[in-house]
């Protein structure tokens, strides 16, 4: 089952969206309201505890019929099922994508129950104890060495979920970068310390220079025989890992069917499972599993990552907007955006369609965003009266976790009022000062959410990987490839054997030339 390969551009919808448009571009969100009385009503999913008002969008009742129509034309229904069919849907790299199937607890495949199961015993005496450092001391930090999907998962999650932690100490090395990870070494100890090696492949460079630098610092100290209770990794590519030195049993596995960026919920998660606790770490992947079944079942209409995609791609492909902002009020989620840039960026940003030609619309959406109130005080400025038109998603928590509702009052305040003034605007208002008038009708979502548990952040990150997985499939792209990083680093490679005088690469380019020569003078 592969995944249907139609030009959205030659679909009746894509047309008619094209002139209705031309017709409906100029109308204001405040006369949307005015029309309907029942808008909001109209224009809200309300799922487990999850309440998405995408009211606020310069949308029509026609406009969502179409939308729905090019979803439709586009065969989102047939994508889904070849998707969920563990079927090579990523046509280019031939593998299927099931990430999906790690949270599927209803008919979970063997290898995953045994891989969650060692994960669970693994954390457990970490957590207790029971598993000592070379000198008899138990566990006190943790230290994750990868990048890319091995890296900003794990990071985004522990920190959305530090109100769950225990007391170990958590630390991400990613870059390649002496000094970043110099920082992190005078923070640890080797005695109290565990290394997680993460790396699908095991060919990463800059995961495997970190991992020999921290072995070798850690080498100081330690004797080889000690590795095997300091170091674990988590990879597809036991062969490396083992010539790296890890012990068997250290190591967790990773599967050829979950690509980097969707695999926080397997093996990769490992530090969020010491971090928080086997427990909350299966109510992560609860949360998503019932996203999963959401996504799969519920009416295009009633579908809340459908109808984000929907709503995204008439603001791209449409309005032309360049980007999307992210914007949660919640300081717990400050890591989302920058890992929802991998997630969506690296999935959607191509050019080729799947049937091998170059696309002739738009697509990745460039996203980007922080912490709100934060953002208010940083870029909203540009929200409000810039000349960029930039569709943002505002999430918020109904509760806070330390029950401080006169905190939580104002966070919510604030992102009500956002969304509202950007909305609004001045519009309507004897705004005499130019400087002082604010156009609105700039469109949002608000997603609310009861409160941040392991289990609500779960339905979250789900929600977001079905809403580029759907935006890829209306593009006719692979959303499941990442040809664009290649290039790089295989240049990289000859530029770093002429920089360490190893070989002499012959580099054309008189730009990159004469950098070369100043960083050797
Ligand atoms: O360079 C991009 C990438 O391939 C990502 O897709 C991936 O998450 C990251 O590198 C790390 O790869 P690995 O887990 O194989 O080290």
């Amino acid at each position: 089952m592969a995944l249907p390969k139609i030009n959205p551009l030659q679909t009746t919808a894509w047309k008619e969206l094209a002139i209705h448009f031309e017709s409906t571009k100029e109308h204001h969100l405040v006369d949307y309201f005015r029309e309907e009385d029942n808008r909001a009503e109209n224009m809200h999913i309300e799922w487990r505890n999850f309440y998405l008002d995408y009211s606020k969008n310069r949308i029509s009742e026609k406009t969502r019929k179409l939308l729905l129509r090019l979803a439709d034309e586009v065969k989102l229904k047939e994508a889904i099922k070849a998707q969920f069919s563990g079927e090579a849907i990523n046509e280019t790299e031939k593998r299927a994508v099931s990430h999906t199937e790690l949270r599927n607890f209803d008919k979970m495949k063997p290898e995953v129950s045994e891989a969650l199961r060692k994960m669970e015993h693994f954390s457990e005496k970490v957590i207790s104890g029971e598993w000592k450092g070379y000198t008899g001391k138990r566990i006190k930090s943790i230290v994750n060495i990868g990048i890319g999907g091995s890296d900003l998962g794990p990071d985004m999650v522990c920190e959305a979920l530090r109100y769950y932690r225990n007391e170990l100490d958590l630390h991400f090395i990613s870059n390649v970068e002496g000094d970043h990870v110099r920082e992190t070494l005078k923070q640890i100890d080797p005695e109290t310390t565990l290394f997680i090696i993460v790396s699908k492949s095991f060919t990463t460079q800059e995961t495997l220079t970190n991992a020999q630098t921290v072995r070798k610092w850690f080498l100081e100290n330690a004797e080889e025989k000690d590795v095997p209770k300091h170091f674990v990794a988590v990879s597809t590519n036991l062969q490396a890992v083992a010539s790296f030195g890890i012990a068997r049993d250290n190591i967790f596995p990773m599967w050829d069917w979950v690509g980097g960026r969707f695999s926080l919920w397997s093996a990769v998660g490992l530090s969020i499972c010491c971090a928080v606790g086997y427990r909350n770490f299966r109510q992560l992947l609860k949360g998503a599993e019932a996203m999963d079944n959401h996504f799969r079942h519920a009416s295009f209409e009633a579908n809340i990552p459908i109808m984000l995609a929907l709503i995204s791609v008439w603001y791209n492909n449409f309005f032309k907007c360049e980007s999307e902002a992210i914007v949660p009020y919640s300081q717990y989620l400050q890591k989302l955006v920058p890992y929802l840039q991998q997630a969506i960026m690296e999935s959607n940003g191509k050019s080729t369609d799947r049937n091998g030609n170059e696309v002739h619309c738009q697509t990745g959406t460039i996203v980007w965003g922080s912490t709100g109130t934060n953002a208010q005080h940083a870029f909203f400025q540009l929200l409000h009266q810039g000349t960029k038109l930039v569709p943002v998603d505002f999430i918020c928590f109904k509760e806070s976790l330390y029950g401080d509702t006169g905190h939580q009052q104002k966070l919510i305040a604030n992102c009500l009022a956002q969304s509202e003034a950007l909305m609004e605007g001045t519009h309507g208002a004897n705004t005499e000062n130019q400087f002082k008038v604010f156009k609105g009708n700039r469109p949002s979502n608000t997603l609310l959410i009861e409160r941040l548990t392991p289990e609500t952040l779960g339905s979250l990150i789900a929600m977001y990987e079905h809403k580029l997985f759907v935006q890829g499939v209306i593009w006719n792209i692979f959303s499941y490839d990442q040809w664009g990083v290649e290039l790089g680093k295989k240049l990289a490679k000859g530029i770093l054997d002429t920089l360490s005088g190893e070989k002499k690469e012959s580099i054309q380019n008189t730009s990159t030339k004469k950098l070369i020569e100043k960083v050797s003078q």
